[in-house]
């Protein structure tokens, strides 16, 4: 087959009908025309992928996160995670921290050094290794520090920018545990404090990726951040579920994450139904394969190494082939590929002519169910306070700045 790096021109049906469904979204400096958002993934949205989805669509397109006193201590690691495909615009990057002066200085390093024109801050992150020692969807429930972070992002940002600014922006989920919810004291101080857009994944940390997103409480954010915009994440598999969305909560604009797994066509679908269309992009197999050889070669580039490169599109071959007719041995294969002449020679022997499968293609993919308990620091929810600097779990969230990924 080939291996050509252009993007297969993809199978699409209908024409267009009404108008845009939204209007643009205004983050800062930049509006976004189609108000969609590619979420931040680990190990999963780099360069690449970003790329590859971009191509399909329109909006604004994370990367993986990034720890920012790795940054700020320039780990080569995390250097190469800002890096952004050529002719990206916003370039955005995600960060992830607990100190107001470590995140404040690492906006500073992606501003001053034009590694980015949009900061994302991840308050969501549900992992025991991050939320064990106050992180990620456990700092919001310390609202003062909550407030301090984002306020040092958006402070290191306007400093070390133009006159135009760059925009900071808050992902957060609903809370730690049903319990105790934070969004909406968050997402207040998120504005209160300069953030130019509040993101809301509809699950508490304890949900991890377990049932259906609160797509309720994201239409409760709406009715509380009224300056700046809302954008509601969680469970948008579909081109459909994002316009459900919309018109169930009154969100500003869409992030969508695990549905794209596999299939960045669905930006394609989000632009024509954001635009008015019902245009969907239905893939053969020939289309699929060409996307999933072309992905490989440009991480490739990226990893600037054969076998990372391979390694990595593993993860995605599963993903590619959901619901086409491909057997277990080719899978098999093609999971455990380790060069790109194997993966293009194994693509080669699938039926190309296969076409779309429909339903079997679409819905859920990515983590689903398993809800790992919570760990926080001890006494964490015992009030809204920062630990004090010489208690436990003040030195464990000293400590929660050391290299992490997930979301
Ligand atoms: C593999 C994986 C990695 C993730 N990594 C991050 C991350 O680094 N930062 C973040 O804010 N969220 C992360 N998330 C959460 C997603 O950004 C998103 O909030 C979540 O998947 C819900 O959206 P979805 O239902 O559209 O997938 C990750 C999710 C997955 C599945």
């Amino acid at each position: 087959m080939s291996t050509t790096l252009e993007t297969p021109s993809p199978v699409t049906a209908a024409e267009p009908v009404a108008a845009p469904a939204l209007p643009p979204l205004h983050l800062g400096r930049h509006t976004i025309d189609t108000p969609v958002v590619l979420a931040p993934m680990a190990g999963i949205t780099n360069a690449p992928f970003r790329a590859l989805c971009r191509e399909h669509g329109a909006g604004v397109f994370v990367s993986e996160m990034v720890t920012s006193r790795a940054l700020v201590e320039r780990s080569s690691e995390s250097l190469r995670l800002v890096q952004h495909e050529p002719g990206a615009s916003p370039r955005s990057v995600q960060l992830y921290g607990v100190d107001p002066a470590t995140v404040g200085a690492a906006v500073t390093l992606l501003v001053s050094e034009g590694l980015a024109d949009h900061v994302d801050l991840n308050f969501g992150c549900p992992v025991a290794k991050v939320t064990r020692r106050g992180g990620g969807a456990a700092l919001p429930w310390k609202t003062s520090l909550f407030a301090a972070v984002v306020r040092a992002a958006v402070r290191a940002a306007d400093a070390a920018s133009d006159a135009d600014g760059v925009p900071v922006t808050v992902k957060m989920r609903t809370g730690v545990d049903p319990e105790h919810l934070t969004y909406l004291d968050a997402g207040r101080a998120a504005q209160d404090e300069g953030a130019a857009a509040v993101a809301l994944h509809g699950r508490t940390a304890a949900q991890y990726y377990a049932g259906q997103a609160d797509w309720s409480a994201i239409a409760a954010l709406k009715e509380a951040v009224t300056s700046v915009p809302v954008l509601g994440n969680g469970d948008i598999f579909s081109a459909d579920d994002a316009l459900a969305m919309v018109a169930a909560t009154g969100c500003d604009g869409v992030v969508v994450g695990r549905g794209c797994l596999g299939r960045p066509w669905l930006f394609a679908d989000l632009a024509a139904a954001f635009s008015g269309s019902d245009a969907r992009v239905r893939p053969g197999l020939d289309v699929v394969a060409q996307t999933l050889s072309r992905h490989a070669h440009l991480l490739v580039e990226h990893h600037g190494d054969e076998t990372k490169g391979c390694r990595d599109i593993r993860k995605h071959v599963a993903w590619y082939l959901k619901g086409y007719a491909v057997g277990g041995g080719l899978r098999a294969a093609l999971g455990l590929v380790e060069s790109l002449a194997q993966l293009d020679d194994l693509l080669g022997r699938l039926d190309l002519d296969e076409p779309y499968p429909g339903e079997g293609a679409e819905g859920s993919r990515g983590r689903t169910s398993s809800t790992p308990r919570v760990h926080l620091p001890a006494g964490w929810l015992d009030d809204r306070e920062p630990p004090a600097p010489g208690t436990e779990a003040g030195a464990m969230l000293a400590r929660a700045e050391l290299s992490i990924s997930g979301g």
